[in-house]
């Protein structure tokens, strides 16, 4: 593996756990006329989402990913046939509440310890950034939290990897790229990123231009992939 300098993250379903808003929600008083159908809703919803950021980047109609993330929400609930304001508003609030994954705390620290560089890339707007990282308790963790917001379009455009050596002044190989998202570990390789797709499902690899050089499932063994072991 080259030489790495700095580790970047994409956020959601990487560091932080998105179906937790719908699995959370479904286990709540008042829940029981939809909760057998969450793990649809889930699924809808983040399909629905990134099927909008990337229409929106192809189109030209950026907005920011607050915006698709509600968008994505309203097509699941419609596609399952539930009109309930409260539970639409119940399950946007989890979306700032959301966990790291278990075994992201203890990674980023070791990784942190031996002096590596941390931050985010992702479609999250700023605020959206911060939220995720104060309720996942990693405030201070990061030297940057990188957001689309500031070139107005999302992943996969390469503008959204510039990103990163503008932030942190180095060469694309110099970076390892992490992300669960198969299309955004392919993107990422194919930018010149070091890239592992951390592979929480068992997806078959996407067929997409770039292959990442790793694949994990999960976090826990990145520390130990640097160390080339
Ligand atoms: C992100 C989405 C793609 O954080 O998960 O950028």
């Amino acid at each position: 593996m080259a030489r790495i300098e700095a580790c970047i993250f994409d956020a959601y379903g990487t560091l932080f756990d998105v179906g937790a808003a719908a699995r959370i929600a479904a286990g709540e008083a008042g829940a029981e006329g939809w909760a057998a159908s969450w793990p649809q809703i889930a699924a809808d919803w983040r399909r629905k989402q990134l099927e909008y950021s990337w229409l929106r980047a192809v189109a030209g109609h950026h907005c920011d990913f607050w915006q698709v993330t509600q968008d994505g929400l309203d097509w699941a609930l419609a596609a399952a046939g539930l009109d309930d304001a409260g539970l639409r508003e119940r399950l946007l609030s989890l979306y700032w509440e959301l966990a790291a994954f278990p075994e992201v705390p203890a990674m980023l620290q070791t990784l942190g310890a031996r002096g590596m560089r941390l931050g985010i890339l992702s479609n999250g707007s700023p605020g959206m950034l911060d939220g995720a990282v104060r309720s996942a308790g990693l405030q201070g963790v990061f030297e940057c939290l990188l957001s689309v917001e500031s070139v107005g379009v999302f992943k996969p455009h390469a503008r959204v990897y510039d990103l990163v050596g503008e932030a942190l002044g180095l060469a694309p190989e110099a970076v390892l790229f992490v992300s669960s998202n198969g299309w955004d570990a392919c993107a990422g390789a194919a930018y010149g990123f070091t890239t592992v797709w951390v592979n929480r499902d068992g997806a078959p690899m996407d067929r997409l231009f770039g292959t990442p050089d790793h694949m994990l499932r999960d976090l826990s063994a990145l520390p130990a992939l640097l160390d080339g072991a």
